[in-house]
Formats: C-alpha cells, sequence, structure tokens
C-alpha cells in the first residue's frame, strides 16, 4: 500500500504563506496525482486552504484540533463543526502538554471528530521521561484505553508520536518503532474485528524528513507519517514525496 502523508502546518505558516505553498502544490500537480496527502492548516486558513484544493480533489484537508464542545461559550477554541474537513487531529502531545489535555478531554475529542468527519488521528506517544523508566508500554495502553468499542464506518488512525522525537530532530531508531507499533496492532486488534481493523492506519511522527523516510517506510505495520516542520516548508515536503516515488 502507499504511503499517507499527513502534513501538520501547526502555528508554522500563516494564511498568506499556506495559500502560497497549495499554488506551488498546484503547479507540481504530477508529483502529487497519485499520492495520499492530508494537509492540517491552521484554523484560519483552513477555509482558503479547502477553497484553493478544490482543484486537486485527491488531498484531504483536516483540522488541528477540536474543542470538547460542538458549541457553546468556549472562546478562542473551534469546534469540529465549524467547517466541513475530512479529517481531525486529536490527543496531539502539543495540546496534552501545552494545553494540560488529559484521556478524559482527548476522549470527548475523540468521540467528536470521529461522529463528524471521514477519518481521525489519534496522537500517543511517551516523552523521554516514560521512555527512560521503560514506561512505553504502559503510555501506549493508557492512551489507547480511550477508544470507542465501534468506529461507525469511519477510519481512524493511530500516530505513535515520541514526544521526545517531536520537532527535536531526533528519529526514533526503525526497531523501537516497529515493536511499539507492533504493540499497539495486537491491543487493537483484541478490540475490534478485521472489518474495523481494516478501517485502522498506524503512523509514524517525529522529525520525520527527506533523509529519514525512506529508511522509516520499511517498518512493518507502517502506513503513513505525521509531519511537522518538514511538511511546512514546500521544498522539503516535495523531496519527501520524491523520495518515495
Ligand atoms: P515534527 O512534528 O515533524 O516537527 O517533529 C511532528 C508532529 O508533531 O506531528
Amino acid at each position: 500500500m502507499s504511503k499517507i502523508f499527513a502534513a501538520n502546518w501547526k502555528m508554522y505558516l500563516n494564511e498568506e504563506e499556506s495559500i502560497d505553498f497549495i499554488s506551488k502544490m498546484s503547479s507540481n500537480k504530477d508529483l502529487f496525482a497519485d499520492k495520499k496527502v492530508m494537509i492540517f492548516p491552521s484554523h484560519t486558513a483552513l477555509s482558503s486552504v479547502k477553497n484553493a484544493l478544490q482543484i486537486m480533489p485527491n488531498i484531504k484537508v483536516g483540522m488541528q484540533d477540536c474543542d470538547m464542545k460542538l458549541s457553546g461559550a468556549v472562546t478562542g477554541s473551534n469546534s469540529i463543526s465549524s467547517i466541513p474537513v475530512d479529517s481531525c487531529i486529536v490527543g496531539h502531545s502539543e495540546r496534552r502538554i501545552i494545553f494540560k489535555e488529559d484521556e478524559k478531554v482527548v476522549k470527548k475529542k475523540l468521540e467528536n471528530s470521529l461522529q463528524a468527519v471521514e477519518t481521525t488521528i489519534l496522537c500517543i506517544g511517551e516523552t523521554l521521561d516514560e521512555k527512560n523508566q521503560d514506561k512505553t508500554f504502559e503510555v501506549v495502553d493508557k492512551q489507547l484505553s480511550i477508544l470507542p468499542s465501534a468506529l461507525n464506518g469511519k477510519k481512524l488512525i493511530i500516530a505513535y508520536e515520541p514526544v521526545w522525537a517531536i520537532g527535536t530532530g531526533l528519529v526514533a531508531s526503525n526497531d523501537y518503532i516497529a515493536e511499539v507499533l507492533s504493540y499497539i496492532n495486537n491491543a487493537i486488534k483484541s478490540l475490534y474485528s478485521d472489518e474495523v481493523l481494516s478501517e485502522i492506519n498506524l503512523f509514524y511522527g517525529g522529525s520525520v524528513d527527506e533523509s529519514s523516510v525512506e529508511s522509516l517506510s520499511t517498518i512493518p505495520l507502517l502506513d503513513g507519517f505525521l509531519i511537522g516542520s518538514a511538511s511546512a516548508d514546500f521544498k522539503k515536503f516535495e523531496n519527501i514525496l520524491k523520495k518515495m516515488r
């Protein structure tokens, strides 16, 4: 199966820069035409990016996060129903750490997202301290404990992103990632039927770039990548995709 590339632009690009990125994509249609790409712009650029991508319908667009509520008095936040999108990321470690989101919060967001959009990305992963204390599997178990008993026909991506590899330039080793993905795979196998499992993909994220993507793509069970900083730089993102031709 060809890999899926999810570009998490975080707060890197403003609206103008986001549109500029999309216009570079459309002048490079051949590269993007047969690729599975998902773009997660900042909320303020979402609408413009969606419009600009109408000419490339194979590219999916999503929200980087959603609120626990669908509407109400939540100043500055964004409901999953605020704009129609294909996908939404929940449980990103930056939300868990900076915004102190615990499992209860992530669970509610996961429920909202699974209801509203086609594909939800649930991010999980241990911090460096947890890794050093051999608690990786314990953390994975806890973060997977919020999975619902049914997906109701929706797609779920579980993105394994060790926190110590995000934005640090440190990529986890292939063996380490393979071991954790296999653990995750066994955990979800005990939860879901084969039919549901076929709707679940496993990703890796954490300092993926053009120098690491080829080797990482050989990891068993890996369906795609969640890419942060290297996805917000057109040249770097283009080079990543070129490596995967
Ligand atoms: P990074 O971010 O590629 O910049 O490490 C990955 C992520 O946070 O999803």
